[in-house]
């Protein structure tokens, strides 16, 4: 049987998609609510895995782990690092990517963790689909699909945004997603990350993170119910 995990950094990103469930029953793991129930006809657990990769590396694994979850969803705001990308538009992960792994004193390509067989870890190609025809309803024209750069860092300077868009050509950067993907790809989840754009990761960021949080996140968790639906469909 399918069951979503979706998981987000802070309470803005998960409050609403909370609100919407039923049949809900909490519980706690590593000082993090696991809330499981239906989201739009669909099993579902949700999350607020607090910031950071660390913290969303061990709440996806608790997903896979203590509940059996079948995908992964990461909803919540990003930083956009590309130019046609406005504020409160949205972006679908193809792939995920750390922008601050770096071990090329060893010759690996920065962002590649040694041991591991890939550098960037792909999206399920039906979530980012469904991801993708969600978004579009829900603002349409204001989609893209691409790569996420993921690192500890909440980026507002333009060196920072230009070196991060040199080294992963990444349309956002957040601090969770290549996180909840390695997991993923480690436990052979299907995952896909879901962002909108909160600010421009760079000296303007400061201003407009506070401003736009809030819509943003709003705006990604509405997609995010609209993705359950879609895996619900599937199941009938
Ligand atoms: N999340 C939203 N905006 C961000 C930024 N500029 N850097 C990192 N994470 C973010």
């Amino acid at each position: 049987m399918k069951k979503l995990g979706i998981i987000g950094a802070m309470d803005v990103e998960v409050a609403t998609l909370k609100n919407q469930m039923e049949k809900v029953t909490i519980s706690s793991h590593a000082g993090m609510e696991f809330y499981e129930g239906i989201l739009e006809k669909l099993p579902v657990v949700v999350v607020r895995c607090g910031v950071g990769k660390v913290n969303a590396a061990m709440c996806a694994q608790i997903l896979c782990s203590c509940y059996g979850v079948t995908y992964l969803v990461n909803t919540g705001i990003a930083g956009s690092l590309c130019a046609e990308q406005d504020i409160g538009d949205l972006v679908v992960s193809r792939d995920a990517m750390y922008h601050d792994v770096d071990c090329s004193g060893f010759n690996y390509p920065v962002g590649q963790v040694p041991g591991m067989d890939v550098l960037t870890y792909p999206a399920d190609e039906t979530l980012m689909a469904y991801a993708f025809a969600a978004a579009e309803k829900i603002n349409p024209g204001h989609t893209k699909i691409g790569r996420v750069a993921s690192g500890d860092q909440f980026v507002c300077q333009k060196e920072k945004k230009e070196n991060i868009i040199a080294v992963t050509q990444a349309l956002c950067t957040e601090m969770e997603g290549a996180a909840i993907a390695h997991t993923a790809y480690r436990n052979a989840i299907p995952f896909v990350i879901l962002r909108a754009i909160s600010d421009k990761a760079d000296a303007s960021a400061e201003m407009d993170y506070p401003t736009f949080e809030t819509i943003a996140a709003h705006r990604c968790a509405a997609v995010t119910s609209s993705l359950a639906h879609k895996l619900a469909e599937e199941e009938e």
